[in-house]
């Protein structure tokens, strides 16, 4: 198959010369273009490689680069450019192009080893694309975007665990997609019909637990008024979620073991054998290995729950996903609000979502971008607009607190310092808004009101991510989940 690469010079004597140079390889097909609106207009049928010339007459080819970039992210462009505009290449490189090659007949050579450097690496994504075609119509419904080459490796598993009906855990970092993950196996499984029944295993007591995950015949303890049928009756033909999986005690990993050995439950307070045919996936973002170690995690039950471990890479090592990412999120969101329809992300902000480490991952990234259509007064969404501060310096908490209080005044302009909120005062909209903890210097609240504040501050300055307030908050998950529902923030 052959190489599509386009030229784009306004000189015509040079784009001829690259022509002849070009194609003395028979595998090149090269077509030349003399304006960057031109070729803009040709990438109905995107190239393999294009050859951009800085300095042209119309758009200019850094104004070129940047509008290919918005559309057509993966098509590799090396930059050409006359003595004397380096740094013109170095900001075309900071602007997503490939390389660059200056105009010269030494650099020729160069020309040469680029093109050939940047075909290669098409010609082995063309393999990896071949093998994801039908991955990926399998898994565009359950709406998993990523092309990275760690995403190809989940693909791939996701695949293999499509084969049969072994337990599937999905580890990773917080936001990183695993309930998501997750789904996309249910739906694509045979057992799409059948139910995907969730259990958060950090949200429950540890008492009703047991309750949770098998049910409970009428009278079995004080307050169960009625039968009740747990989930993994619930999840009968589909297929069980079991999230935070880590935070179970060891009593209920002797259960949940006893379980998946037989397949076979008893609701609590019963003595009936109830069978169950489920397929049972887990997540966790801990460290089971090391859980094991230290006696906190069954290794008979890893062994059951770890048939299939497929683990999900943090954000910032999948490459140009995160502003596939950006531009899907970006895209539903105008979705389901027209009224911001047209906006769009400049490309200051593509290279600040691009640099950023995104430490809450992909879900950090939809509210990020979602925000920031929110925030942005022009149609263009500039980069701060995403607020991505520096969370060195900044606390994620003073960032958290500035957004609610823009929200307060219709977005836009941050409001400067308001007095602390006493207790008197305090409206639930204050108490969300309220940016030092405590009261106002009049007041003395007692620690375990300091404490409610402080958890719902967090759980809603965090949008809810109870994951994120427990760390900005320094305390467990499982810790955090307690104080939710003891504070009546969560049922
Ligand atoms: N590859 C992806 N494509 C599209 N959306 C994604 C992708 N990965 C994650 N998301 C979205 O990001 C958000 C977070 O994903 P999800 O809840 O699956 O993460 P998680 O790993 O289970 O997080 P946690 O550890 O906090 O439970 C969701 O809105 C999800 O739809
Ligand atoms: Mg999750």
């Amino acid at each position: 198959m052959k190489y599509k690469i386009y030229v784009v010079d306004d000189d015509k004597h040079y784009s001829r010369m690259l022509r002849y140079r070009l194609e003395r390889n028979v595998d090149y097909d090269v077509q030349v273009f003399s304006k960057g609106e031109e070729v803009l207009e040709a990438m109905s049928t995107p190239p393999d490689l294009i050859l951009l010339d800085i300095m042209m007459p119309g758009i200019g080819g850094l104004a070129t680069l940047k509008q290919l970039k918005e559309t057509h992210t993966a098509v590799p462009v090396v930059m050409v450019s006359a003595q004397g505009v380096i740094d013109v290449a170095v900001e075309a490189m900071q602007a997503g192009a490939y390389d660059y090659i200056t105009k010269g007949q030494d650099e020729m050579v160069k020309l040469d080893a680029v093109v050939k450097n940047v075909l290669e690496k098409v010609s082995l994504e063309r393999e990896v694309s071949n093998l994801r075609g039908e991955v990926k119509k399998r898994y565009s419904i359950s709406g998993l975007v990523g092309e990275s080459e760690p995403m190809q490796d989940v693909y791939k598993t996701i695949e293999k665990t499509l084969r049969g009906d072994l337990t599937v855990v999905v580890q990773g970092e917080s936001g990183t997609g695993k309930e998501l993950v997750a789904k996309a196996i249910h739906y694509s499984s045979g057992r799409k019909k059948g139910p995907f029944v969730v259990v958060n295993c950090a949200a429950i007591p540890r008492e009703l637990m047991e309750s949770e995950f098998f049910g409970h015949e009428k009278g079995s303890f004080t307050g169960a008024h009625a039968r009740k049928i747990g989930k993994f009756e619930q999840a009968d033909g589909g297929t069980i979620f079991l999230d935070e999986i880590g935070e179970l005690d060891l009593d209920l990993q002797a259960k949940l073991l006893r379980a998946l050995q037989s397949y076979e439950i008893t609701r609590v307070g019963g003595n009936d054998l109830i069978t169950f045919d489920a397929r049972v996936i887990s997540a966790t973002n801990r460290d089971i290995p090391e859980m094991i170690r230290e006696g906190k995690f069954r290794e008979d039950l890893y062994y059951r729950l770890f048939q299939f471990p497929i683990t999900l890479p943090p954000l910032r090592d999948r490459g140009q996903d995160v502003i596939r990412l950006s531009n899907y999120f970006l895209k539903e969101y105008l979705k389901e609000h027209p009224e911001f329809k047209g906006k769009k992300m400049s490309s200051g902000a593509r290279r600040a979502i691009l640099d950023y480490t995104w430490p809450g991952n992909v879900r950090e990234l939809k509210s990020a971008v979602e925000r920031s259509v929110l925030i942005s007064d022009a149609e263009e969404i500039q980069a701060d607009d995403l607020m991505l501060f520096d969370r060195v310096q900044i606390s994620p908490w003073a960032e958290r607190v500035a957004l609610a209080r823009a929200g307060e005044v219709g977005l836009g302009r941050m409001q400067p310092d308001r007095p602390a909120i006493s207790k008197g005062a305090d409206s639930s909209a204050d108490r969300a808004s309220g940016i030092v903890l405590g009261t106002g210097e009049q007041e003395i609240l007692s620690l375990d009101d300091l404490k409610r504040q402080a958890v719902e501050r967090a759980y809603k300055l965090c949008e809810g991510n109870v994951d994120r307030a427990a760390v900005e908050l320094g305390i467990g998950r499982a810790t955090m989940y307690r104080l939710l529902k003891k504070y009546e923030l969560m049922d």
